[in-house]
């Protein structure tokens, strides 16, 4: 069967952590969408992992697959295996024939664009990693395929049609001189063609590239057991989410199947567990009804919506979370959990289980708060608008909860659900009622050791 891994919210729920820990009883973890502007973090006996593209299996030795839907960037896939190879690990990763490929180009067309829009304060503030550009041209029909870079002649017709393309687009739109670059062999036809023709041979050598749909079926038909891990979150969805605050994936259940090649029947009958963090955080721009202190950069305008004013104790959540991005480093915005999200987020992927984690930096706190609903022109909404700017005008109707105080996490997860303190256990009985599903895991900690498990979805 398959275990798909969904982030409710906006990233960094904490999927790395449940893929890891629900990993165990897998064999195989393919990603499906999305490229190394995932930052994932597994803590495994004591060590921290930060990963971007190499599937969070990869620790405990699963296979990992980048699926057709992922955009990969060789450069930084290679880095990442060459640095766990050096701490001792010897990751086994397939990546998709079908996968897109991240070029230089696209980091620097990514970086132009937002640019561009930051002038008048529009820019989305993406990772950086040249995301969209690179989904731009798949869907355009100019990308470059991993597959492309196994044969030469491919390779290079295909980069003798783009190129001039982006040169134009750098020179004659954004009026640019690509001399003018840091990085001008970043639009050589030549440059790229040796560079990338090179990490074609190493994928090739390395045994590497798969028919993923076809992989993925092989082994399920063996009874192999396959964990679906997405990158990013249900609002961040280019179809689902706050367009265009957006990343340019699916990273919503129906990606699962898409991104994977394994049908959606295949996907819909296993489990699809969303990930849950118990407050919120945002990195880059965009509305946040329940945004509890602003980042200057990237709360628009730097008015935070909801109660914008509670600066201490965003700062506070932010310090004891830990809420920094794992990709960029920048701090992430912070709010209270938001249920018209949630409902929105559960209604899109249909999950059958929830994953609810942080509860532990929310300890010490006197109250909890949560947006149960919205009100929108006087009329009050249980569930998120489609239009961002509507959303962007959504007041909160905050539900208060009692705070509840830390105790020993891991002793707590070795006891199980009862050892929750009772506040923290209203908290989530809660939110399992309006979302109708059952939390299958409740994260108090960023180790494995500090997460209650109530069920095993393999
Ligand atoms: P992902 O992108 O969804 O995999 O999440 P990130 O790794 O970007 O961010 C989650 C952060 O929270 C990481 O530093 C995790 O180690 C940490 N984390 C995950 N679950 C918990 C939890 O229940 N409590 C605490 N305190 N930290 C957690
Ligand atoms: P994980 O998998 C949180 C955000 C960026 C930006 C928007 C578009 O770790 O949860 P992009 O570079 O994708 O074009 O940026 O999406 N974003 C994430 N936020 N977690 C992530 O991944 C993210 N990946 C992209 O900050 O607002
Ligand atoms: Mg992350």
């Amino acid at each position: 069967m398959t275990v798909t891994i969904v982030g409710s919210q906006l990233g960094d729920e904490g999927k790395g952590g449940i893929v890891d820990l629900y990993g165990d009883d897998a064999d195989v973890v393919a990603r499906y969408q999305g490229g190394d502007n995932a930052g994932h973090t597994v803590v495994h006996e004591g060590e921290k992992y930060k990963l971007s593209l190499v599937p969070s299996g990869a620790i405990r030795g699963k296979v990992g697959v980048l699926g057709n839907g992922c955009v990969v960037n060789p450069r930084t896939l290679f880095a990442e295996i060459d640095t766990l190879q050096d701490r001792g690990l010897d990751p086994d990763v397939r990546v998709a024939e079908r996968a897109h490929v991240i070029l230089p180009y696209h980091r620097i067309l990514d970086g132009i664009e937002e640019e561009v829009k930051s002038e008048s304060g529009d820019e989305v503030g993406t990772t950086g990693r040249g995301i969209g550009p690179t989904y731009e041209d798949k869907a355009g029909r100019r990308g470059i395929r991993v597959g492309d870079l196994l044969d030469p002649d491919v390779l290079r017709e295909r980069l003798e049609y783009v190129v001039p393309q982006k040169r134009a687009v750098v020179e004659d739109v954004y009026g640019i001189a690509v001399e003018d670059l840091e990085n001008p062999e970043a639009l050589d036809v030549d440059a790229l063609f040796e560079e990338y023709r090179e990490f074609g041979r190493r994928f090739e050598e390395a045994g590497m590239p798969v028919n993923a749909g076809q992989f993925l079926t092989d082994a399920m038909a063996e009874g192999e057991q396959v964990m679906i891990e997405g990158a990013q979150g249900t609002i961040i969805d280019i179809d689902h989410g706050n367009y265009p605050y957006v990343t340019s994936s699916n990273p919503t259940a129906g990606g699962a199947a898409t991104g994977t090649g394994l049908s959606p029947g295949v996907v819909g009958s296993g489990e699809v567990i969303g990930i849950v963090k118990g407050y919120l955080t945002r990195v880059g721009s965009g509305p946040l009804p329940t945004e509890l202190g602003g980042v200057v950069g990237d709360t628009p305008g730097y008015e935070a919506q909801g109660e914008g004013e509670n600066e201490e104790l965003a700062h506070q959540i932010r310090e004891e979370g830990g809420e920094y991005g794992t990709v960029t480093g920048r701090p992430r915005r912070v709010g209270w959990l938001d249920m018209p999200m949630l409902r929105h987020a559960t209604r899109v992927s249909g999950f059958t289980g929830l994953a609810i984690n942080h509860l532990d930096v929310l300890a010490g706190l006197d109250e909890v708060k949560v947006g149960h609903t919205y009100t929108l022109d006087g009329e009050e909404l249980a569930t998120m608008p489609a239009r961002t700017e509507q959303w962007a005008e959504c007041e909160a109707n905050l539900r208060s909860f009692d705070g509840w105080e830390a105790v020993d996490w891991a002793a707590a997860a070795e006891e199980g659900y009862e050892a929750l303190p009772e506040n923290a256990r209203t908290y989530v009985e809660y939110i399992e009622d309006e979302l109708d599903t059952p939390a299958y895991a409740i994260g108090v900690g960023p180790g494995r050791g500090e997460t209650i498990v109530r069920k095993q979805p393999f």
